[in-house]
């Protein structure tokens, strides 16, 4: 029996083998934030040599790659990269996710909205029927928190500020409890539109590309 920890590295590794297809001197990989981003960035310290950089989708990942000796760029001089690595906190049968459990999700959603994939890692406990149940997190400008927060109320959710959190981006987080998803996509526009909102956690507009999803028989790949 598999423990979760070797799982998150099962679907991490599943991922290297997707870098291993696309490495070469003028390739960017995008970095993602997490416990499994970070098992999938300590076996990208293998392509140290054979790849130009990374892009990191927050200062916690771009430590762990420059410790790696891994260069990381800034996303100003990338203008293209084959794939995006990230977990999520749920992912769905049509790889809509909930992701910023760690409160990265802006960024997350900036780096990946470049790549040409987004190859979401995790194990199979993140697959879900319907999203919802993991709190959604919603980054906000910190003067519209009352504001945004009655906005996300009137939508069915009760949210809750994640204390003494703050982001890369010097933001807050909202984390929003008992949302029913049934339309993922329309609630990530709903959402992102409130003034005050930077942006939902909600990845459906733009969702995963290809989810390698760890189980005790192997990777499933959706
Ligand atoms: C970070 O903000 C998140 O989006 C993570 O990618 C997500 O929470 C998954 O994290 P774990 O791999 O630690 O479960």
């Amino acid at each position: 029996m598999l423990t979760q920890d070797q799982l998150k590295k099962q679907a991490a590794e599943a991922a290297l083998e997707l870098v291993a297809e696309v490495a070469g001197p003028d390739v960017v990989i995008g970095v993602g934030t997490g416990s499994t981003a970070d098992l999938f960035i300590d076996g990208l310290a293998a392509f140290k040599g054979r790849l130009r950089g990374t892009v990191a989708s927050s200062e916690r990942s771009a430590q762990r790659l420059a410790g790696h000796g891994l260069p990381v760029l800034d996303l100003n001089d990338v203008a293209s990269m084959p794939i995006y690595v990230d977990g999520a906190d749920e992912i769905d049968h049509s790889l809509a996710m909930i992701k910023g459990g760690g409160g990265a999700l802006t960024r997350e959603k900036i780096v990946a909205s470049v790549a040409e994939r987004f190859v979401c890692i995790a194990d199979e406990s993140k697959l879900v029927q319907r999203l919802g149940r993991f709190p959604l997190p919603v980054e906000i400008i910190p003067m519209a928190r009352e504001v945004v927060a009655r906005r996300l109320a009137a939508l069915g959710g009760k949210p809750v500020l994640r204390a003494g959190f703050v982001t890369d981006n010097g933001n807050h987080i909202l984390d929003v409890h008992g949302l029913d998803i049934q339309d993922p996509k329309g609630l990530e526009g709903l959402v992102n539109d409130i003034p005050g909102v930077v942006t939902c956690g909600l990845f459906a507009i733009a969702g995963a590309d290809v989810a390698l999803l760890a189980t005790q028989q192997g990777i499933r790949r959706l």
